[in-house]
């Protein structure tokens, strides 16, 4: 087990705001992600799923934002904020956390192929596929679409909500997300504790 706690703060100071948004955030995204396990375990009881590695990866998987100029949501650093899956994935593998790591770098939207990046000229460079591929990868990607960090603390998007702000990414980010919904189900029919 690790202390997420601990390896936020090395980046983040508690009392700002950017810390709030991101360990706000970062809460919903795992009680949901690990609630999303825990169904599929109850109906799929052969399915193995390490639901505190899911806990410990939502905690820790937008810990690049602070890198990125994101003013709207108190981050002042200077990379696209697409990026900041990979930079949060660099931060992690620096402290020997490679799992979580590529959790960071393969949650952004429904993940992103190789052909993607070069199709939304996405500065990812060389090119390459950033897809979830574990159930726990799956897990954090598609509980972290039901998230806003501009709101941190609302309640869950509706599913209806969810499609239509990734519309915009194109049909294979659609057709992940579908994949997702159809492991996962919807979140409206889910208690979080
Ligand atoms: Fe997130």
């Amino acid at each position: 087990m690790i202390d997420c706690d601990n390896i936020i703060q090395r980046y983040y100071t508690p009392g700002n705001p950017d810390y709030r948004v991101l360990v706000i955030h970062s809460r919903q995204v795992a009680d949901l992600a690990v609630a999303l396990c825990r169904r599929l375990m109850a109906q799929q009881p052969t399915l193995e799923i390490d639901v505190e590695f899911v806990r410990e990866a939502a905690m820790l998987h937008d810990i690049g934002i602070c890198q990125t100029d994101a003013p709207g949501i108190y981050c002042h650093g200077t990379q696209p904020y697409i990026l900041h899956g990979i930079l949060g994935r660099q931060m992690l593998d620096q402290l020997g956390l490679h799992r979580h790591a590529l959790v960071c770098e393969r949650h952004t939207g429904t993940g992103i192929t190789a052909a993607e990046v070069v199709e939304q000229h996405l500065p990812i460079d060389p090119p390459r596929d950033l897809l979830p591929v574990t159930l726990e990868e799956k897990a954090v990607c598609y509980a972290d679409k039901f998230f806003s960090k501009s709101h941190p603390g609302e309640p869950p998007r509706t599913l209806e909500r969810v499609r239509r702000s990734l519309e915009r990414f194109g049909g294979g980010t659609m057709a992940r997300l579908d994949e997702l919904v159809a492991l996962f189900g919807d979140v409206a029919t889910l208690t979080i504790d």
